[in-house]
């Protein structure tokens, strides 16, 4: 079936059953690696709040969850470009931490961003991730949770966005022109 938001058409790419499915194998994957170690999720808003809900709750274990947004921002020729994170109250020294991102496309924000968790040393530091445009990739980044690698075409739905619509999908959908 295929949908409209705004001037794009957009086709069925993967439905809620198989993003559930992919979801319970995650949730498997870090409720084992992370017994007795209280991991901190941090998805990045917008875009991950469905799939860090969702994976959050399939986690077994002790568990806490604090989001962030980041706001990003040209610091000066040295520091170059600048992420900060908004919203970030839970101290992550000696935590072990997931950042929990929707999409990565180039890798260029989580490039930004995970050095400045580590600098902040927490006891380990991984990535979950929902999809991965493998293709895009400009910045290397190692996703050691993901979802689903996706061919180098833009998705909407389940949290992700086309100018701020679509996010409200249960299914993710691609750009069908
Ligand atoms: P990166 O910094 O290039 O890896 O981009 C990551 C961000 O770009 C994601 O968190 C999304 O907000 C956005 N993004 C990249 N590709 C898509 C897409 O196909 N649909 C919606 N948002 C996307």
């Amino acid at each position: 079936m295929a949908i409209h938001i705004l001037d794009k058409s957009f086709k069925s790419y993967l439905s809620k059953e198989e993003i559930a499915a992919r979801i319970d194998a995650l949730a498997e994957r870090i409720n084992h690696d992370y017994a007795g170690k209280n991991p901190l999720l941090i998805p990045i808003l917008n875009g991950s709040f469905m799939f860090a809900s969702d994976l959050f709750k399939k986690l077994t274990i002790p568990a806490e969850i604090s989001f962030i947004k980041l706001a990003s921002y040209k610091g000066t020729q040295s520091t170059g470009n600048v992420i900060t994170a908004i919203g970030l109250e839970t101290d992550i020294f000696q935590r072990h931490v997931i950042v929990v991102e929707d999409i990565v496309d180039t890798g260029k924000t989580l490039s930004i961003f995970l050095p400045q968790l580590a600098h902040q040393q927490p006891h380990s530091l991984n990535v979950c991730a929902l999809l991965h445009k493998k293709e895009a990739t400009v910045h290397p980044i190692d996703i050691t949770y993901l979802g689903f690698e996706i061919p180098n075409l833009f998705v909407v739905g389940y949290g992700l966005d086309y100018n701020g619509q679509g996010r409200n999908l249960d299914c993710i959908m691609q750009v069908a022109d």
